[in-house]
């Protein structure tokens, strides 16, 4: 499939090498407001708005701010283009609706980059638990401690900030861990939050806890941070009637679950950048959401990460800043 990226910033880079990688992908180019050229392939092309682009393509990879994720794929739904969005789907109920209106109304695949569904022990925990192998579950306990210094707040003038980020580590560095939390466990129907801003200088919060009670009685917490210094690998505790478990950076590294084999995949070693770094250098979780995306075009089949359940973490995330205010 051919390509344009809308937003020639930080992960930009990721798709010109990603892409790079896939043989049956070709990048036509990117849209930039500001007339940037893509960092990693300055020669392409850059057009203003997606419907100045004057080459064939048959998808968008939406590269901009959080908040601009439904203007993206409206733009390019109605050029009757495929849509690869960056995480979140969006920030806000109503975006995530319209745009997926929008998709579905023009009969394009709309998915979202939350890569971390590609890792192969979170694909077999997902088996496991939608196969009810664990019983009942009754605690799951996620800590996502990353660190950001106030440059990479100040790379940006939106971010940090609600308008646009949509807030501060639980929509923008944890969604990824709560993406996997909701993907494992659904929706909580009761939320507990407090949030803090520490360490920088922005308006949303850089440090938070959530506590979440599930219709089955399971209770969640969550710990999401951009503040603890020097940044820590992200981990999930699941407490179940047959034992517990532990994923650490998405790898299962600790496994006590009575009649259950330990299903951890070898797989490739994926380097994480996201404790410390908005840069993504390991592309092979996004070349996996890319070639995921390529098949669910081909095959007309919902994506491994597409708009339904994608929608789900928002909504948490949404229920985490609504409790907390
Ligand atoms: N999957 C992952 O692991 C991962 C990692 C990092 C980031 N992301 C996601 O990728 C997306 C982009 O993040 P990023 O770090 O690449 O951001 P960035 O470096 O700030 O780049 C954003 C791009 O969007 C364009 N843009 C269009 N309208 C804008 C506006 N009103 N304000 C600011 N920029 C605007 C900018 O280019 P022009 O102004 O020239 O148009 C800019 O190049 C976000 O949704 C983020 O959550 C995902």
């Amino acid at each position: 499939m051919r390509y344009v990226i809308v937003g020639t910033g930080n992960i930009s880079n990721t798709y010109v090498s990603a892409l790079g990688k896939l043989p049956n992908c070709e990048l036509v180019g990117a849209v930039s407001r500001s007339g940037r050229a893509l960092p990693s392939a300055p020669e392409l092309p850059i057009w203003s708005s997606l419907d100045a682009v004057d080459q064939a393509f048959d998808a968008v990879i939406l590269a901009t701010p959080n908040g601009l994720h439904h203007e993206g794929a409206i733009e390019a739904a109605a050029l009757g283009k495929h849509v690869l969005t960056e995480k979140p789907l969006d920030i806000a109920i109503e975006a995530m609706d319209r745009m997926t209106e929008a998709c579905k109304k023009a009969g394009v695949t709309l998915a979202v980059c939350y890569q971390r569904r590609t890792r192969p022990d979170n694909i077999a925990i997902k088996r496991l638990m939608d196969a009810g192998a664990f019983g009942r579950v009754y605690a799951v306990d996620l800590a996502a401690k990353f660190y950001r210094d106030q440059a990479y707040y100040d790379s940006g003038d939106y971010r940090g900030g609600y308008s646009l980020d949509g807030g501060g580590p639980f929509m923008q560095q944890a969604c990824h861990n709560l993406d996997i939390y909701t993907w494992l466990f659904g929706l909580p129907k009761q939320v507990m939050s407090m949030l803090g801003t520490f360490a920088h200088n922005i308006e949303s919060e850089d440090h938070g806890a959530a506590l979440m009670r599930h219709a089955n009685g399971m209770i969640g917490s969550v710990v999401a941070s951009t503040a603890a210094k020097p940044g820590f690998a992200a981990r999930m505790e699941v407490h179940t009637e047959k034992g517990s478990f532990t994923l650490t950076d998405d790898v299962v590294t600790q496994w006590a679950v009575e009649g259950v084999d330990n299903p951890s995949q070898p797989g490739e070693a994926y380097q994480h950048d996201g404790a410390t770094s908005a840069a993504v250098t390991d592309t092979t979780a996004h070349e996996a959401i890319i070639n995921d995306f390529e098949s669910a075009v081909k095959e007309k089949r919902e994506p491994l990460a597409g708009a339904g359940s994608s929608r789900l973490t928002t909504e948490l995330i949404l229920k985490v800043y609504e409790a907390a205010r």
